[in-house]
């Protein structure tokens, strides 16, 4: 995930791209750079590190220009360095990008076999490479953008500029865009923060839609040069509600912000119709050797290690133990150096998990770490990383980021159920195309949020809940208990369906309303019988299932239906409206949701 940002006004580009590129290096900052026109030559700056190093280095310089673009990077395609920064340049065009071109590889070796070279291990260096392929070949500036984009697969969003031109041009797909129309000047940022101290009013671009901008005069095409029509949308945002996306809070924004995190997740590392994932720079050890996989993590991470400890056995048929961190480190468990050691953290500087790592490095066994914050301790000195590219996760109560992490771990599995030779081509494929209608399907819960919130508010008097869930459910409802305690301090307790009777069943009463998730699923008649035991001693029940049933309906105070999907993904959708419902509670009790008590984003201690 990077940050793009982009100016043609009437006063100084500089200082206002900076300015713009420091409120978006949420969205990553390994590496920074800017572009400004100036004397009609385009003269670029690139600087690894923060928006803050760039700065060091040309506060000095001229960059005099009042057209220009910058980018603030956060890696997925080559190191973070100097010569894979952004704006490239190639001949006389200039480049920002943000997404990633899934296609560059068979685009660069034939841009090769024309006689192009490369400087950079980047994906965005195809980009303007094309441009100035069809601009070689007599295209003007933005037909040659137009022709480019159309050999472009995967999501990106850009901004163009071209030596001896006025115009900028930027264009979007699967990427966030907008354009910002000040007085007497329009800029284009990733997102609304960047720009909001300097106007209110934006297009939201759409997918294919291509912006023209000359001397301040605006047109947007599609990528066949028909003009569309945009409306300018005021907002009454703050800067901060700007950065909250008009969400009350973080926490809310990044639950809603799920099906694009997800869909962030699996780019360019599904391969559909091959029937591959792919994992770049992964390098593991022969996976045939595995004798156990290690799952070790705090937290919700902890709670997603538990739902790939199902999926990992069910498919790959081998031994997976999942641990907590702090237990891991100072049980001295027996360790087998053919063991795969997969440590999760949102953060990547959770203490304990860092701790966990070092001990099984120690002991020689490979470690690989599922993170979502490039450059942290857990990715650098893991011996192998994949990102969550869930973007960055503000509010306390994880969200996103669980769900990214289930989304990685089940990649991971066929990636590695293809390598034992478990899983053949049409096997991933099959799974694959479940996967793809995540997102979508998150998106349908999210459009229900008003049923949740209902819920919420009838049942937020309650000062205890307990959460039932079998299978690879009971996870998800660990995980459901902990978002409701830890943002508003109500006291919940999650137990696998089948133990109920082995105690909790005692706390049953008018006053202990029982939340079960249960998909229709090989377990789902057991867990009706656990419905009807609590109905019997005057306990309310919310049921989250797949599909409605009347007679567990008639017993239960709500049901809310689930879409359907593979057993392995179920927890990705049913811990959404249990994401939902512990932030209505909060946030109707009045806790401070982004930043509950006692609690801290990142355990940087034991
Ligand atoms: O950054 P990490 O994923 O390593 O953090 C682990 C836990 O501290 C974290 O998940 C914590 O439990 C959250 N507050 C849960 O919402």
């Amino acid at each position: 995930m990077c940050g793009i940002v982009g100016y043609q006004g009437r006063e100084g580009a500089c200082d206002i791209l900076i300015d713009a590129l420091r409120r978006l290096e949420y969205r990553g900052y390994d590496s920074a750079g800017i572009a400004v026109l100036q004397g009609g030559s385009v003269k670029i700056a690139r600087k690894q590190g923060k928006v803050s190093d760039l700065w060091n280095m040309i506060s000095s310089e001229n960059f005099a220009g009042s057209m220009g673009l910058a980018h603030t990077r956060w890696a997925t395609h080559g190191v973070p360095s100097e010569r894979n920064a952004h704006p490239h340049k190639v001949g006389d065009v200039t480049v920002v990008h943000n997404g990633i071109i899934e296609n560059y590889l068979e685009l660069k070796e034939s841009l090769k076999q024309d006689g192009r070279t490369f400087v950079s291990d980047t994906d965005t260096e195809v980009i303007p490479h094309l441009i100035v392929d069809y601009l070689d070949k007599g295209s003007g500036f933005e037909e040659a953008v137009r022709q480019a984009l159309k050999r472009l697969k995967g999501s990106y969003a850009i901004g163009v500029m071209k030596d001896g031109s006025e115009t900028m041009i930027a264009a979007k797909k699967e990427s966030p865009l907008l354009v910002g129309v000040g007085d007497g000047e329009l800029m284009i940022a990733s997102d609304a923060p960047a720009i909001i101290n300097r106007t209110n009013r934006f297009i939201f671009l759409e997918d294919n839609d291509v912006v023209t901008m000359t001397n301040g005069e605006l047109k947007i095409t599609d990528f066949d040069g028909t003009e569309v029509d945009r409306e300018v949308k005021t907002v009454q945002w703050t800067g901060a509600m700007a950065e909250k996306g008009g969400y009350r809070h973080f926490m809310l924004k990044e639950i809603f912000e799920q099906p694009r995190a997800l869909s962030e997740t699996l780019i360019g590392r599904i391969r559909e119709e091959e029937g591959e994932v792919v994992f770049d720079d992964l390098d593991l050890p022969d996976v045939s050797k595995i004798r156990k996989i290690w799952m070790v993590a705090c937290g919700t991470s902890y709670h997603a290690c538990l739902i790939a400890r199902h999926m990992f056995e069910a498919n790959l048929r081998v031994p997976v133990e999942t641990d907590i961190a702090s237990e891991f480190r100072y049980r001295d468990p027996i360790l087998d150096r053919d063991d795969l050691v997969i440590l999760v953290s949102q953060s990547g500087e959770t203490a304990d998990t860092i701790a966990a790592m070092k001990e099984a490095r120690k002991k020689g066994l490979y470690t690989l770490a599922i993170c979502n914050v490039l450059g942290s301790t857990l990715s650098r000195e893991s011996q192998g990383v994949v990102y969550t590219h869930a973007g960055p996760e503000i509010g306390v109560a994880s969200t996103k980021a669980f769900t990214t992490q289930i989304t990685v771990f089940f990649m991971l599995m066929l990636y590695l159920g293809r390598l034992k030779g478990l899983l053949d081509s049409n096997d991933i494929r099959r799974h694959l195309a479940e996967l793809k209608k995540l997102p979508r399907n998150i998106t349908a819960i999210l459009d229900s949020s008003a049923v949740i919130e209902e819920i919420a508010r009838a049942n937020m008097h309650y000062r205890h809940f307990l959460f039932l869930g079998r299978g690879i459910n009971f996870p998800t409802v660990l995980e459901g208990a902990l978002k409701l305690k830890e943002i508003s301090y109500i006291h919940a307790e999650a137990y696998a369906a089948g133990e109920m009777k082995h105690g909790p069943i005692a706390l049953i009463d008018e006053n202990m309303p029982v939340v079960v998730v249960s998909p229709k699923d090989q377990t789902y008649k057991k867990t009706c019988s656990n419905i009807e035991e609590v109905v019997t001693r005057r306990g309310r029940v919310f049921l989250f299932t797949d599909t409605f049933d009347h007679d567990m309906a008639s017993k239960s105070d709500a049901v809310f239906v689930i879409p359907e999907t593979i057993y392995e993904l179920q927890p990705i959708l049913s811990i959404v409206p249990l994401q939902l419902m512990a932030y209505y509670m909060a946030n109707h009790l009045g806790t401070d949701v982004d930043q509950p008590r006692n609690l801290a984003k990142s355990v940087t201690v034991e």
